[in-house]
């Protein structure tokens, strides 16, 4: 059920009192399913963690469309794949037979027993989760994974290098929103440590660049375009802060884009999994 609660601009958002940022309408599902391919061509695959083929229990925590889970089954045919997300946007209990879809808020814990998978999955949540909320999710993460399963993270830290004016201009609003919230993207950075701390072993942690105008590469512009879309689902947010009027807010968006190729502005992603100790 997509929420009632809509904003000025006629996008919806979570009517709950989860902190994220992003609305759940049909445009910012087909935003995701893009994003999906997006971070699978960067990442060369769904995942990055050494996991046995023969394994039969996976779990996507902010499953968001399931596309993921629809992805990752065809390479794991016979698992059984379980997502959870708060918001239920999709027709998540039909999306695939071995798909089973619980709708919940992650923050309060997550709705399976201990020691349930053999590999647990999140990527993206932090435009969701108060920094302080970190340490507890990543336990979370590990409460469910059998002993020798494995957890694993992909996060960005929504910080651009080398950008030019226009995002110059957007970006103290950008922040001062999320601090609000109590979100700290930077807290991403801090993963490894808050998984090796919840028990994993084996943890592999890396950083890499997410490109948005820097390889001079076609698949750049799907990721600018993606940011774009992030961005323009919170005008209502930059206008309200900065006294910009909406058509403002739409240029600088515009610019962005263009500044993106022409400044070679680029993030970070992190990526970080580990082994629950048998
Ligand atoms: C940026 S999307 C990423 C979706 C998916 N992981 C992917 O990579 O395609 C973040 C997802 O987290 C979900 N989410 C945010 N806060 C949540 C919470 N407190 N509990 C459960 N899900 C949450 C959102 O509804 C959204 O589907």
């Amino acid at each position: 059920m997509l929420s009632d609660n809509t904003e000025p601009n006629e996008r919806t958002f979570h009517n709950t009192e989860a902190p994220y940022v992003l609305p759940n309408d049909l445009e910012e599902l087909s935003r995701l399913n893009l994003q999906h391919y997006i971070i699978r061509y960067y990442r060369k695959g769904n995942y990055g963690a050494p996991i046995d083929k023969n394994i039969t229990r996976i779990l996507d925590v902010g499953c968001g469309t399931g596309i993921w889970c629809k992805d990752m089954a065809n390479e794991f045919p016979n698992a059984l794949f379980d997502g959870v997300d708060i918001n239920d946007g999709i027709d998540a209990e039909n999306l695939f037979p071995n798909f089973t879809f619980k709708q919940a808020d992650i923050m309060k814990g997550l709705p399976y027993k201990d020691n349930t998978f053999d590999f647990v999955f999140q990527r993206l949540l932090v435009a969701g989760m108060p920094a302080s909320a970190w340490p507890k999710l990543c336990q979370e993460l590990i409460r469910v994974v059998k002993p020798g399963g494995w957890v694993e993270i992909i996060e960005t830290d929504i910080y651009f290098r080398d950008y030019g004016p226009a995002w110059k201009r957007l970006e103290p609003y950008f922040t001062a929103f999320m601090k609000k919230r109590g979100i700290d993207p930077y807290v991403v950075k801090e993963i490894p440590n808050f998984v090796k701390q919840g028990g994993l072993i084996n943890v592999h942690h890396s950083r890499h660049i997410s490109p948005m105008g820097i390889s001079g590469g076609e698949i750049d512009k799907f990721m600018v375009k993606d940011l774009a879309m992030v961005f323009g689902a919170m005008k209502p947010l930059f206008v309200a802060a900065s006294g910009m009027t909406g058509e403002k807010v739409d240029q600088l968006l515009e610019d962005f884009q263009s500044e993106c190729f022409e400044y070679k502005t680029y993030g970070f992603a992190y990526h970080t999994w580990g082994q629950k100790s048998f």
